[in-house]
């Protein structure tokens, strides 16, 4: 099954929405398959960043996520990766869908909410940076007969 790294930043955290943003992925469907809340340091958030080095936003992003801590999570199901991005809406909450999490509960790109993989290969990346093997769980979880053929 597909998997996905989703970050909830510090602003969720800060603002009490874990449990919002946690309770819409879990009722689409998707499966927990590895959480923890942590700090990020500046070599980890260097590295989960690396693609934007340069920009101008690479420092404030960097020093935004290292801020407070994080919910790092890893969500399993079919085509999960695009759907998360979907339900995260675009990267400006003041431009995303107000159904979306990032146009329900923010209005700044620069606090906006989630983090999630862009594709699967960032996906493993990120899994990998954030995750050790052991910290991700296989189990079966009742009800996914009623979830997909
Ligand atoms: P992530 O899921 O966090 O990676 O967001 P994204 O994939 O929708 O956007 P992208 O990877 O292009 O940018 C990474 C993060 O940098 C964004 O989520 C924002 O937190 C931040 N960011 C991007 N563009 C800007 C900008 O123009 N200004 C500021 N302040 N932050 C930005
Ligand atoms: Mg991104």
């Amino acid at each position: 099954m597909e998997r996905t790294f989703l970050m909830l930043k510090p602003d969720a955290v800060q603002r009490g929405l874990v449990g919002a943003v946690i309770s819409r992925l879990e009722a689409k469907g998707f499966k927990l398959a590895g959480m923890k809340l942590m700090k990020v340091d500046r070599a980890l958030a260097e590295q989960h960043y690396a693609e934007h080095k340069g920009k101008s936003f690479f420092e404030p992003t960097v020093n935004y996520i290292m801020s407070s801590p994080v919910v790092a999570m890893v969500w399993e199901g079919k085509n999960v990766v695009a759907l998360a991005r979907e339900m995260m809406g675009a990267t400006n909450p003041a431009n995303a869908n107000p159904g979306s999490i990032r146009g329900s509960y923010g209005m700044d790109i620069s606090r906006n909410i989630i983090h999630g993989s862009d594709s699967v290969a960032s996906a493993e990346r990120e899994i990998g940076i954030y995750f050790k093997p052991e910290e991700i769980l296989e189990y079966k979880k009742a009800g996914e007969e009623w979830l997909s053929e």
